[in-house]
């Protein structure tokens, strides 16, 4: 039993028993995520830990979170300076901090001009913690423009989104999602959306009205059962949004920072959006960290003092990570690591398609890879993998999702291919 008096603070392989910690959670905790059986405690880099010592390769990087590897040196060393340097603490937001400053102005410069046909004069930054918080910040920011200056009367302003969208799990984003499991009973829903076909621009065109406001779209679909849109889709709404007066929102908070083998998704087709949304892998995996990004013009046309804000959006200690995730992204060329690498597991998973009788499809961009299965039960082959030291899951029941932490090594990929290989064809 654990003694609350020494083990406390003192968990990774604590002598809590694995059952105790299932226990507890499926007694305490409300049932949300399935979980795969495993308890983790652990992680460093591209491996996690059980109670026993062995090691899982993990392929799933927390959603894209952890995409610079679990507990990056650098990453971790911030955070150990401002908890002892006694600058990491939430401060309230009547004050100014320097890690805020410093983060924002690195996050502006980071991302190229969004929104260009507003300004040239530089991005600014909303921070919040959770990716849903940003996701919201954008659709409030896209309507608050169509009544400001479209002149949509407020109420009536919509925004088109796409079947098997993923943006997160508050009332707002739920309220157009197309899975009913996670919208049935949680009414009344948020109206404004209009949600057309993914990679569909004629369906796009038919729904815009005279009240659109605004496009929201993953530039690849993760949840959505990994899917990369056609070339000249994500043009084609450029293309839409400037003939209307929409704008053009992108969330990459799965697919930003190097997962698609390039910094930002939307690089693969030389759009810019408008507004851009960013989380998961912005501090490294270590402490809840979004941003919702866009052109000074728009930023300062939406919100005002009092009109948003957040008691640990932009708090040190999340800055600071976000700073040295940053960097890191940068110093160790981690999209051009995903892209060579992604290449190379494309190859090997072609390779075991062509030999395998389960799958349908391969499809991907970098280290953002599913293994789509033709019976549709990819948890199926995500435990069989388990039992072979690999993490993995699924992306819309029928997709193996392969999203291992960006420095995954040449050696670790063949660990890992070999046990793909061994499942899906029955090596
Ligand atoms: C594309 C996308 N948007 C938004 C979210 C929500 O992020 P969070 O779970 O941090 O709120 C996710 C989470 O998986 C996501 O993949």
């Amino acid at each position: 039993m654990l003694d609350f008096n020494t083990d406390l603070y003192h968990f990774g392989l604590s002598q809590i028993p694995d059952q105790t910690i299932i226990a507890n959670e499926e007694t305490f905790g409300a049932h949300h995520y399935e979980r795969i059986g495993v308890v983790i405690r652990q992680a460093q880099n591209c491996w996690l830990t059980d109670v026993n010592g062995k090691q899982y390769l993990d392929c799933l990087a927390a959603y894209s979170a952890a995409n610079p590897g679990h507990h990056h040196p650098k990453i971790v060393s911030a955070l150990t300076n401002a908890l002892t340097g006694n600058y990491g603490s939430v401060i309230s937001n009547v004050v100014y901090t320097d890690p805020l400053g410093v983060f924002l102005r690195k996050m502006a410069e980071f991302v190229p001009q969004l929104g260009p046909r507003f300004g040239e004069n530089g991005n600014k930054v909303l921070p919040k913690n959770g990716g849903v918080e940003s996701v919201e910040t954008a659709i409030k920011m896209a309507r608050y423009y169509g009544w400001k200056n479209k002149g949509i009367p407020d109420g009536k302003q919509e925004i088109i989104v796409f079947d098997n969208n993923f943006h997160g799990r508050m009332i707002t984003v739920v309220s157009f999602s197309s899975t009913p499991k996670y919208r049935n009973g949680f009414g009344p829903l948020t109206p404004g959306f209009v949600s057309v076909p993914y990679n569909d621009l004629e369906q796009v065109k038919k729904a815009i009205t005279p009240n659109t406001c605004g496009i929201l779209v993953e530039p690849m679909q993760g949840e959505g059962g990994m899917r990369v849109p056609d070339d000249g889709f994500l043009k084609g709404l450029r293309y839409l949004a400037d003939e209307h007066d929409l704008l053009l929102l992108f969330d990459e908070i799965q697919v930003g920072l190097g997962r698609s083998g390039k910094m930002f998704c939307f690089e693969h087709e030389d759009v810019v959006p408008d507004g851009l949304i960013l989380g998961k892998a912005l501090s490294g995996g270590l402490v809840p960290l979004s941003v919702f990004i866009t052109s000074r013009e728009l930023m300062d046309m939406a919100f005002n003092i009092g009109s948003d804000g957040s008691t640990f959006g932009g708090y040190p200690l999340a800055c600071v990570a976000g700073i040295a995730a940053l960097d890191v992204l940068k110093e160790e060329y981690l999209p051009e690591r995903s892209a060579e690498q992604g290449r190379k597991l494309m190859d090997k998973l072609q390779d075991i398609a062509a030999r395998s009788s389960h799958v349908k499809e391969v499809r991907g961009r970098g280290l953002f890879v599913g293994i789509e299965v033709k019976a549709g039960n990819a948890m199926t082959f995500c435990r069989q993998l388990l039992s072979l030291g690999v993490l993995a899951n699924d992306s819309h029941g029928h997709t193996i999702r392969i999203s291992p932490p960006l420095t995954i090594t040449d050696e670790e990929m063949d660990y890992m291919v070999t046990r793909l290989d061994r499942v899906l064809t029955d090596a």
